[in-house]
C-alpha cells in the first residue's frame, strides 16, 4: 500500500469540528467535536433536550430554516464542506454517501408511493442501478434482505410500524452509505420489534462496512450497538470514550448521574440520580452547563471546565469522579 492509500484508509469518515448551532440569540449546540472512523459505530447519548438531534440534522443539512449551524462538517469522499453547502450539493450527498434513519418512519416515506418504487427511486437517483427494471429487481431483493419479502407493491399504510422502519432502513442502506446516522430509530416501536430493527441496522452497516452514528437515550442500546460513545448535555459534549470505559469508569458527574438513573446501574443503587430537569434551550448556566443540577458543584464550576483526560477518554469537569485504575495482580 502506498502512503497515500494508507492515509486514506485511516482517515475519518466523518469529522465535525467546532459545531455551534444557534436560533436567533440562543445557542443550542456549542463547540461540538466529533469523529467517526471507517466502519466505526459511535453513540451519542444524553437526556432529551441535550442537542443530539440538532447535531445530526446539522451534519445531514436538514436544520429548520431559522436555525443556523457554524463550524466544520467533512465527510470522506466529499470534496466540499457540508455546512453551508447548497441544496443541490447536499441532495447529491444525502441518500448516497450519507443516510439517516429517523425515529418516526413516516417522516422518511412517501405515503402515496409503493415501497418498492421508493427504494428503486433512491437507487436510480444516485445511479446505483441503471434503468427502471433493474431498479425494481434490486429494490425487491433489498426488501427481501430486510425481512420484507413480497412487500414491494405495498403502500406504507399497509405495513406495521416495525415493517415501515425496515423499509426506511432499506432505503437508507440502498446506496451503501459511508455513514449511516440513526436518531432514536427504535424509540417509537414496540419493545418486541426494537431488537429486530437494531439487529437489521447492525448487520446492514457491517455488510457494507458503513460507519454508524447512533443517537439514543437508551444506555442498554448503546452498550449493544456502539464501540465508542459521546455524552451530550446542554448542547455540549461533556465526555467521550470507549463504551466499556465510559460505562465502568465515568469521570464527568453528568455521565455518572446518567448511568445511575438508567436500568443498567440502578440495581446496585450506589450512585446518585440526577436532580431537577434539563433546562429549556438558552437557559443553561454559564461555566459548566450541568452546575445547576450537580451535587459536586463549587464556585470553580462557574468557569468552563477544560477538556482533559487521555486521547481515548476525555471529559470536561472540574471535580471528576476518581479514575478507577485497572486492577493489577
Ligand atoms: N427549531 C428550534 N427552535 C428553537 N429551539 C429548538 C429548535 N429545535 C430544537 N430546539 C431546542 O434545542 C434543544 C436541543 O434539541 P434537540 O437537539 O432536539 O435535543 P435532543 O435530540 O438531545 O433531545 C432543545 O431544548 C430544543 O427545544
Ligand atoms: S464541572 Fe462542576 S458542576 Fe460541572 S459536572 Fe463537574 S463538578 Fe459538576
Ligand atoms: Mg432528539
Amino acid at each position: 500500500m502506498t502512503d497515500v492509500l494508507r492515509d486514506e484508509a485511516r482517515a475519518d469518515v466523518l469529522s465535525v469540528q467546532g459545531l455551534t448551532v444557534t436560533v436567533r440569540d440562543k445557542t443550542l449546540v456549542a463547540d461540538v467535536d466529533l469523529t467517526v472512523g471507517p466502519g466505526e459505530r459511535v453513540g451519542l447519548i444524553g437526556e432529551s433536550g441535550s442537542g443530539k438531534s440538532l447535531t445530526a440534522l446539522s451534519i445531514i443539512g436538514l436544520l429548520p430554516e431559522d436555525v443556523h449551524a457554524a463550524g466544520s462538517v467533512r465527510l470522506a469522499g466529499v470534496s466540499h464542506e457540508l455546512l453551508g453547502a447548497d441544496e443541490r450539493q447536499m441532495s447529491r450527498v444525502r441518500g448516497s454517501s450519507l443516510a439517516m434513519v429517523f425515529q418516526e418512519p413516516m417522516t422518511a416515506l412517501n405515503p402515496t408511493m409503493r415501497v418498492g418504487d421508493q427504494v428503486a427511486e433512491a437507487m436510480l437517483i444516485h445511479h446505483t442501478v441503471s434503468g427502471r427494471r433493474a431498479g425494481r429487481v434490486a429494490a425487491a431483493e433489498l426488501l427481501d434482505r430486510v425481512g420484507l419479502p413480497g412487500t414491494s407493491r405495498s403502500y406504507p399504510h399497509q405495513l406495521s410500524g416495525g415493517q415501515r422502519q425496515r423499509v426506511v432502513v432499506a432505503l437508507a442502506l440502498a446506496n451503501d452509505p459511508a455513514l449511516l446516522i440513526c436518531d432514536e430509530p427504535t424509540t417509537a416501536l414496540d419493545v418486541t420489534v426494537q431488537a429486530m430493527i437494531l439487529d437489521l441496522i447492525m448487520k446492514g452497516v457491517a455488510a457494507r462496512s458503513s460507519a454508524l452514528l447512533f443517537i439514543t437515550h437508551d444506555l442498554a442500546v448503546v452498550a449493544t450497538v456502539c464501540q465508542r460513545v459521546l455524552v451530550m448535555y446542554g448542547g455540549r459534549v461533556v465526555e467521550s470514550g470507549p463504551v466499556a470505559e465510559i460505562f465502568t469508569n465515568p469521570r464527568h458527574r453528568y455521565t455518572q448521574g446518567l448511568l445511575a438513573a438508567s436500568d443498567l446501574e440502578s440495581a446496585e443503587g450506589r450512585l446518585p440520580t440526577i436532580p431537577g430537569n434539563v433546562p429549556a434551550a438558552g437557559q443553561f448556566p454559564s461555566g459548566c452547563v450541568f452546575r445547576t443540577r450537580c451535587s459536586f458543584a463549587t464556585d470553580t464550576c462557574a468557569s468552563s471546565p477544560p477538556w482533559e483526560g487521555t486521547a481515548d477518554h476525555g471529559f470536561a469537569c472540574h471535580h471528576p469522579a476518581p479514575s478507577l485504575e485497572p486492577a493489577h495482580a
